[in-house]
C-alpha cells in the first residue's frame, strides 16, 4: 500500500455549495460573515459564489454583494462556479481569483443541471476557459455524477476518463471527481480515482463527496491512499444540489479535519475556528449542525 499524503489542500465549499440548496434566502450579510469566519480559518481556497442563473439557482443571487463585502485573505483563493461568459463576466467584475466551470459525466445530469448536453457544454467552456487564462484566473473543472447519477443510474469508467480529457484539454489546472449524490463506497471511489488519474495529473484532481449514504470519509480516505490530495467539503456538512433531489450535503468540514489531524496529515487548517463557522451557520438556519465532529467537539466545550 502506497504512504498517504502528507499534506492535503481542502476545498471549503460550503458558501456556494452549502448554501445553494436552501430555501430561505441568506442575507448577503450572513454569507460574508461565514467566508470570513472560514478564512481566518486558514483554508488556501474559499468556494464563495455562483454566478448562474438566479432564476435556477436564486439562493446564489447575491453572489457579487457577497464577493464585494468579504475581506481577501492573503494567500486564500476565493471561487465562483460560472457556467457561461456571462457568468464568467460576472466573476471577473467581482475579482475571482478562480473560476469553476461545471459539467457532468451523465448526460441526463447534464441536461437538467445546465439545460446542455456534455459537448454543448465543453463547447460553452471554451470561450470561458480561454478568457480565464487570458485574464490570468485559475481554471478549475468540475464533473458531477462520476460516480453515480439520480436520473440516469450507472456512469461508465469511459464517460468519466472522457469528461475529464475534456477537461484537461481545456486547460484546466484542477479537476473534481464529483459524487454529487453519494452513492460512492472505496472500491467504486477507487476504480473512479484510478480512471482519472489515468487522464490527468494525479495533484490537480480533488475529490468531492456529498454525504448522503454516509460514506464520504470512507471514500476520503479510499482516495488517499491512491495519493489524491485535495479533497472538497461544507463546514457543518450544509448543502446539496438543487438539481439532484434527496442528495444532502458536502462531507462536513469538521469532520475531515478531525481525520487529516488523527492520520498526521497537515491541512493549515484551524479545526477550532471552523468548528465556530459552523455553530455560526447553524444558529442562523436553526438547525443542528451535520458535522459529528463539530458537535461533538460543541458538547464537550460547553461541558
Ligand atoms: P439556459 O436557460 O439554457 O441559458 O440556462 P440561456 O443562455 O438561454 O439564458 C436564459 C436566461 O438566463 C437569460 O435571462 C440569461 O440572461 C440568464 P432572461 O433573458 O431569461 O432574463 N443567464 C444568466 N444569468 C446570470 N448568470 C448567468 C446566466 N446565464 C444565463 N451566468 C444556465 C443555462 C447554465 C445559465 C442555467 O442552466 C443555470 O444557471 N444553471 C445553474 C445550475 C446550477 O447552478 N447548479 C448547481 C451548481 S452545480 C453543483 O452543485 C454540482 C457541484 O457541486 C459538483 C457536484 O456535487 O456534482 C459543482
Ligand atoms: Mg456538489
Amino acid at each position: 500500500m502506497n504512504a498517504l499524503p502528507k499534506q492535503v489542500k481542502i476545498v471549503e465549499v460550503g458558501p456556494r455549495d452549502g448554501l445553494q440548496n436552501e430555501k430561505e434566502t441568506i442575507p448577503a450579510e450572513v454569507k460574508t460573515e461565514l467566508v470570513n469566519r472560514l478564512s481566518s480559518a486558514g483554508f488556501a481556497n474559499i468556494e464563495a459564489a455562483s454566478f448562474v442563473s438566479p432564476k435556477w439557482v436564486p439562493q446564489m443571487a447575491t453572489s457579487k454583494e457577497v464577493m464585494a463585502a468579504i475581506a481577501r485573505r492573503p494567500g486564500t483563493l476565493y471561487s465562483a462556479l460560472t457556467p457561461n461568459m456571462q457568468g464568467f463576466e460576472a466573476a471577473l467584475a467581482a475579482k475571482a481569483d478562480e473560476v469553476v466551470i461545471f459539467g457532468s459525466a451523465s448526460e441526463a445530469f447534464s441536461q437538467k443541471n445546465i439545460n446542455c448536453s456534455i459537448a454543448e457544454s465543453i463547447a460553452r467552456f471554451v470561450d470561458v476557459a480561454k478568457a480565464a487564462k487570458g485574464s490570468g484566473l485559475r481554471l478549475r473543472g468540475s464533473i458531477s455524477c462520476a460516480f453515480g447519477c439520480p436520473y440516469q443510474g450507472e456512469v461508465p469508467l469511459a464517460a468519466v476518463a472522457d469528461v475529464v480529457g475534456r477537461m484537461r484539454d481545456l486547460g484546466c489546472d484542477e479537476i473534481d471527481i464529483a459524487d454529487t449524490i453519494g452513492v460512492a463506497t472505496p472500491r467504486k471511489t477507487q476504480a473512479v480515482m484510478e480512471t482519472a488519474i489515468g487522464a490527468f495529473r494525479l495533484d490537480g484532481l480533488s475529490g468531492h463527496f456529498h454525504d448522503t449514504y454516509g460514506q464520504a470519509l470512507a471514500n476520503i480516505y479510499a482516495s488517499l491512499e491512491l495519493g489524491i490530495s485535495i479533497f472538497h467539503s461544507s463546514v457543518s456538512g450544509l448543502g446539496g444540489c438543487p438539481y439532484a433531489k434527496g442528495a444532502t450535503g458536502n462531507v462536513a468540514t469538521e469532520d475531515v479535519l478531525y481525520m487529516m489531524n488523527g492520520l498526521g496529515i497537515h491541512t493549515g487548517i484551524d479545526l477550532d475556528i471552523v468548528v465556530d463557522a459552523g455553530q455560526y451557520i447553524s444558529q442562523v438556519l436553526g438547525r443542528k449542525g451535520a458535522s459529528r465532529a463539530g458537535n461533538a467537539i460543541a458538547a464537550k466545550r460547553a461541558g
